[in-house]
């Protein structure tokens, strides 16, 4: 079997949408401080653009990793966070930036642990959303665009830990 990428959303389609994100994001946060979450992996690239796409706050950048257990091919409502943020995030402006939202378990569980810990206003920014996939219901504030439920790669997100350097994403099938 062969796998096969074919360029779904644009480079050019990405940096428009994420220049919209980082406005929308300018324009509710301006003048203030603002802690963007990065949920690594697949969310580092969206991550970086997106950091730079916000001109009027004091951006602040962490990093987290957290792994959904349970059954192996669908994420769990049971995460462990392997690497957390290293700073208190009582009374900040949080938005937890994520690559994609597919069943929504993982930040749903993500979204009340941090909730738990009294920011003055906690968000999540995605670029891709997969809705017709939802199992946990979410509050998303900042989507890039809503994609149908087919398995895409690049931007940051994989395929068996591949294809997350790609600047376009694709769909990926598998041929002989
Ligand atoms: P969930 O929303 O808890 O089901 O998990 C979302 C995570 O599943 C994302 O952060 C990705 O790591 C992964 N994921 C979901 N859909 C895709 C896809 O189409 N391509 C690559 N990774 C995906
Ligand atoms: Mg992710």
């Amino acid at each position: 079997m062969k796998e096969v990428v074919r360029e779904f959303i644009s480079k050019e389609q990405i940096a428009e949408k994420v220049a919209e994100m980082g406005a929308a994001i300018d324009r509710d946060y301006e003048g203030q401080d603002l802690h963007l979450i990065c949920v690594l992996k697949g969310s580092v690239v969206i991550m970086a653009d997106l950091a730079r796409a916000i001109k009027k706050c004091n951006v602040f950048m962490h990093f987290m990793d957290v792994s959904s257990y349970g059954s192996s091919t669908e994420s769990s409502g049971n995460i462990k966070i392997l690497m957390d943020i290293d700073e208190p995030i009582k009374d900040k402006n949080v938005i937890i930036v994520e690559d994609i939202i597919d069943s929504g378990r993982t930040l749903s569980v993500l979204k009340d642990m941090l909730q738990a810990r009294g920011p003055k206003s906690l968000k999540i920014a995605t670029l891709l959303n997969k809705p017709d996939r939802r199992v946990s219901e979410v509050d998303v504030e900042y989507q890039g665009f809503s994609i149908p439920d087919e398995f895409v790669v690049g931007y940051g997100l994989d395929y068996a830990q591949k294809y997350r350097n790609l600047d376009y994403i694709g769909k990926i099938s598998f041929e002989e």
